[in-house]
């Protein structure tokens, strides 16, 4: 038994529909979820600055004496997985592998679309990431940098659930432009017969009753914080490091960002209240000095 608490971090909010997703399959867990919403989007940046935010988070976690870090961004996954596994002592679990492996199980025309963030897409991560487990799928891969933007605005325009005020509401502007965007994004995903669509980034499954709506009931979602938060399970079960489901787990929240803003919408995408979160600074985290072991073979793009 180990009653450390898991690290899980993101460029922001996103990350805490994987959190959301460990809390649930493992209820006596305590968490430190890390957003760093100062910095946020990562999406559009160069891989080596994304990687450097991976290690100096991973290392501001591990000094909060967490017994795992999750790496809840495909970007920052894409980016960055391989230099913290090479860097940290703790096991490192990144989003991309378990998304991969669950759309190569569910498809059946072995045909799989994946949409995320530009950094995600370009690194080429999921088709490397399928490619391993399975030769014969076939990744279409487009990058929907909007859906970010425009999760981020519909947290910050309303209260409530965002799946349920996209699918409810605000018939004026978000839901058409949503659409619209989302048809022009996603046709050629239809038109190239995928059966299976990966939600490549930890924004996308609050936009997926909507997306689901696009792509049509016969194509298969897949949700990359559910599967994530199978591996985090599997792996700590394996390793005899389960907490005691017993304990009353304590949550801890921190953020680059505005730490009352922060707990207010992290509150609506982790569906339980965040009462407070610490502000910890940019300058903070540049001055904690992370060994990047990186070499040349760290070019290689990681997916796991
Ligand atoms: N949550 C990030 C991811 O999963 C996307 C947001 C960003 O661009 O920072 O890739």
């Amino acid at each position: 038994m180990d009653k450390r608490p898991i690290g899980i971090f993101d460029s922001g909010l996103g990350g805490l529909t994987v959190a959301d997703a460990v809390m649930a399959a493992l209820p006596g867990e305590s968490v430190v979820y890390f957003g760093d919403t100062a910095r946020c989007p990562y999406g559009p940046r160069p891989r080596d600055d994304v990687r450097g935010f991976v290690l100096q988070i991973g290392e501001w976690l591990s000094r909060h004496d967490v017994k795992m870090i999750v790496v809840a961004c495909n970007t920052g996954t894409a980016a960055g997985l391989k230099a913290a596994r090479r860097t940290f002592t703790i096991p490192v679990i990144g989003v991309i592998e378990p998304g991969a492996r669950a759309a190569v199980t569910a498809t059946r025309n072995r045909r799989v679309g994946v949409i995320g963030t530009v950094g995600t897409i370009e690194s080429g991560a999921y088709s490397t990431a399928v490619r391993a487990i399975d030769a014969g799928v076939t990744v279409y891969s487009i990058a929907t940098p909007r859906f970010v933007d425009l999760v981020e605005a519909g947290l910050h325009m309303d209260s409530g659930a965002l799946e349920d005020w996209f699918a409810d509401a605000s018939d004026v502007f978000i839901r058409p432009a949503f659409y619209e965007m989302a048809r022009d994004y996603l046709d050629p995903l239809k038109r190239n017969g995928v059966d299976t669509l990966v939600l490549g980034c930890t924004h996308f499954p609050l936009l997926s009753t909507a997306i689901g709506q696009v792509m049509g009931s016969d194509v298969h979602l897949i949700s990359s914080a559910e599967e994530t938060a199978r591996q985090v399970a599997g792996s700590l079960r394996a390793r005899g490091q389960l907490s005691d489901e017993g304990v009353r787990p304590a949550h801890v929240f921190a953020t680059t960002g505005d730490p009352d803003e922060f707990a207010r919408f992290g509150s609506r995408v982790l569906r339980r209240p965040i009462v407070s979160a610490t502000h910890v600074s940019i300058a903070e985290l540049e001055a904690l000095e992370v060994p990047d072991r990186s070499t040349a073979d760290e070019e290689d793009v990681a997916c796991g």
